[in-house]
C-alpha cells in the first residue's frame, strides 16, 4: 500500500473514490448528520444525500455516491465518525480501515482521503489515516489455495498541512501501521510454522533490515543462565526453545534509563501435562502474541529513532505434555534463586516471564514492561475491550497510562494489593505458580512481581485484546496487534523526558 499526499481542494481531486468523514452533531438519540469537510465542492456533492435522510452519521455507516456532482472523483464514499463531541483519533483510523475494507472489496484499487482537522492537530490526523489504512488492509486468509487478492495499491491523502509535517506524519504512520501489521502476521502464523526457531529467524530478519542487534539463544544458554522456571517449561517439547534479545541502542542516547519490553513467547500452549480441554486449543496458536508485540514495537522504535536504549526480551518455547514435561508437584529454581512450586503446568506464562523478567534487570533495565496472553481469568474480568495493566510505581503507571490513550488503545489498571501475595505463598517452596481461580489475572501478576525487585514495572495481559473474534468495518477477525502503538508512545515520551 503506497500513500501519497495532495495540497489542493478534495473536489478537484480525480480519483476512483474520495472518502470523506461524516459526524453526527445531533443531540442525544437524535441524529444531524454533517460532513467534516468545510470545502464547499464537497459539502454541495454530498448535499443531496445528507438531505435524503439516509445518513445518520453513526459511527463507520457507509454511503456510497456514484458520479457525485461537481467533483472530479467518480465516486464519492462518506463514513460515519460517530457523535461529533467524541470524535478522535480513535474513529479516524477505524474510518481509514473501513475505507479499505469497504472499497478493497469492490476491487477498487486506488482512492482518496481527506485527512479531518482534529484539534490535536494535522499531524495526528494523518497519521490515525495511514496508522488506519494500512490495520484494514491486513487479512488472515495466507493459507487459502482461492485467495482473493483484493487490496489497495495506492492512496491518496487530501490536507491542507505544510507539506514537510505531512510527509513525516506520514512515514510515522507507515512505520507504526507496518509494525502492528507485523506483530499481526507473526501471530496469525499457526505453531507448526511459527516455531520458537522460526520466531527468531523472523526477529533475526527484522532486526537487520532496521539496524537493530539481535541474538537467539538455544537450550545450552538458557541452561548456562540458569533459567530453571524458562527451561521448566521448554523441556517437555521436541520444539527447541529460544530466548531472543534484541538491542537498540542508538548514538548519543545516555546511559540511563534502559527501558526492557519482555514478551510471553509460547507458541503454542497445550497446558502440559496439566493439559487443556480439546475445545478451542487451537486458539492457543496466539500465545506467543506478547512476544510479536514486544518484535513489532522494537521494529518501530529502530525506525522511529527515539534517544533511549531499549531491549527486547522474547521467551519462546511450546508448552507440551511429554515424557520429559514437568508435573504438577515438581519444585524448579528460577534465574532469581527464587523456589517455584509447580501446581499447574498450565501456568507457564509466567515461568517464562520470570526469567525473562530478571535477565532484562541483569542486562541493566531501569524500566521494565511486559506483554503478555497470561490468563483466562484477564478475558472473564475485561473481555476483548481492555488489556489489563499491573504496575508496582505510581510513576511508571501515570506514565503507562498517558502513553495508552494518545495511542488510542483501551487498557484498565488492576490492583496488586499484598494481600494478594498470600495466595502464591507454597508450603514447601517460596511460591506456587498458581493461586487458584479466585482473582488470577491479580494472582499471576504478582507472581511476576516476585521477579521485578524495585524496578518500575508494568505489565500488560493481552489474553483477551490480542485475538480478535469476529470481522469488524475496519479490521479483520484474527490477531489485533494491540498494545504496539502504546509500547512506542511511551518510549518516545521516556526519550523525551530524559
Ligand atoms: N495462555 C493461557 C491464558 C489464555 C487464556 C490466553 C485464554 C488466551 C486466552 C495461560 O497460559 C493459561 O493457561 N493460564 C491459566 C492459568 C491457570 C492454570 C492458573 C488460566 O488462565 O486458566
Ligand atoms: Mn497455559
Ligand atoms: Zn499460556
Amino acid at each position: 500500500m503506497n500513500f501519497n499526499l495532495n495540497f489542493d481542494s478534495p473536489a478537484e481531486i480525480a480519483s476512483e473514490c474520495l472518502v470523506v468523514t461524516v459526524l453526527d452533531h445531533g443531540e442525544g438519540s437524535a441524529n444531524q448528520a454533517k460532513l467534516f469537510s468545510s470545502n464547499t465542492g464537497v459539502v454541495e456533492a454530498a448535499h443531496e444525500v445528507i438531505q435524503s435522510g439516509e445518513v445518520t452519521g453513526k459511527a463507520y455507516e457507509t454511503t456510497l455516491v456514484h458520479r457525485p456532482h461537481g467533483l472530479k472523483a467518480k465516486r464519492l464514499l462518506l463514513i460515519g465518525g460517530g457523535k461529533a463531541k467524541n470524535f478522535s483519533t480513535v474513529e479516524l483510523r477505524r474510518i481509514a480501515g473501513t475505507a479499505v475494507r469497504f472499497l478493497k472489496a469492490k476491487n477498487i484499487k486506488t482512492f482518496a482521503i481527506v485527512a479531518p482537522d482534529l484539534a490535536s492537530g494535522s499531524v495526528d490526523s494523518i497519521k490515525s489515516v495511514v496508522e488506519g489504512a494500512l490495520v484494514g488492509g491486513f487479512d488472515v486468509d495466507v493459507y487459502k489455495s482461492d485467495r482473493k487478492i483484493q487490496q489497495i495499491d495506492e492512496i491518496t491523502v487530501v490536507t491542507d498541512a505544510d507539506k514537510k509535517v505531512a510527509e513525516t506524519a506520514v512515514k510515522e504512520g507507515q512505520i507504526l501501521g507496518d509494525s502492528q501489521n507485523f506483530t499481526r502476521v507473526l501471530v496469525n502464523e499457526p505453531s507448526n510454522r511459527m516455531t520458537p526457531t522460526r520466531m527468531g529467524e523472523m526477529a533475526q530478519q527484522m532486526s537487520k533490515e532496521v539496524g537493530l542487534k539481535c541474538e537467539v539463544y538455544g537450550a545450552d544458554k538458557i541452561k548456562e543462565l540458569k533459567m530453571g522456571a524458562f527451561w521448566s517449561v521448554a523441556q517437555g517439547s521436541d520444539e527447541p526453545p529460544a530466548l531472543i534479545v534484541m538491542t537498540y541502542e542508538p548514538q548519543g542516547a545516555p546511559e540511563k534509563p534502559v527501558l526492557a519490553l519482555v514478551g510471553k513467547g509460547v507458541t503454542f500452549d497445550t497446558g502440559g501435562i496439566s493439559i487443556k480441554p480439546s475445545d478451542g486449543m487451537e486458539k492457543m496458536k496466539y500465545d506467543m502474541a506478547g512476544g510479536a508485540t514486544m518484535i513489532g514495537a522494537m521494529r518501530a522504535i529502530a525506525l522511529l529513532k527515539p534517544k533511549v536504549k531499549v531491549i527486547g526480551i522474547v521467551c519462546a518455547t511450546e508448552n507440551m505434555p511429554s515424557g520429559k514435561a514437568q508435573k504438577p508437584g515438581d519444585v524448579q529454581i528460577a534465574m532469581s534463586g527464587k523456589s517455584i512450586e509447580i501446581i499447574n503446568t498450565d501456568a507457564e506464562g509466567r515461568l517464562v516471564l520470570a526469567d525473562g523478567l530478571h535477565y532484562a534487570r541483569q542486562l541493566g533495565a531501569t524500566h521494565l514492561i511486559d506483554a503478555a496472553t497470561l490468563t483466562g481469568a484477564c478475558v472473564i474480568a475485561l473481555a476483548a475491550v481492555n488489556v489489563g495493566v499491573f504496575a508496582n510505581d505510581e510513576g511508571i503507571a501515570k506514565q503507562w497510562s498517558e502513553a495508552h490513550k494518545r495511542a488510542g488503545e483501551k487498557m484498565w489498571r488492576l490492583p496488586l494489593d499484598p494481600e494478594y501475595g498470600d495466595m502464591i505463598r507454597s508450603s514447601i517452596a517460596d511460591i506456587v505458580n498458581s493461586g487458584g481461580r479466585w482473582g488470577g489475572a491479580v494472582t499471576a501478576a504478582m507472581f511476576l512481581k516476585e521477579f521485578v525487585g524495585d524496578t518500575p514495572w508494568i505489565h500488560l495481559d493481552i489474553a483477551g485484546t490480542a485475538w480478535i473474534e469476529d470481522n469488524k468495518a475496519w479490521i479483520s477477525k484474527g490477531p489485533s496487534g494491540v498494545a504496539v502503538r502504546s509500547l512506542v508512545e511511551f518510549t518516545k515520551e521516556l526519550a523525551a523526558s530524559k
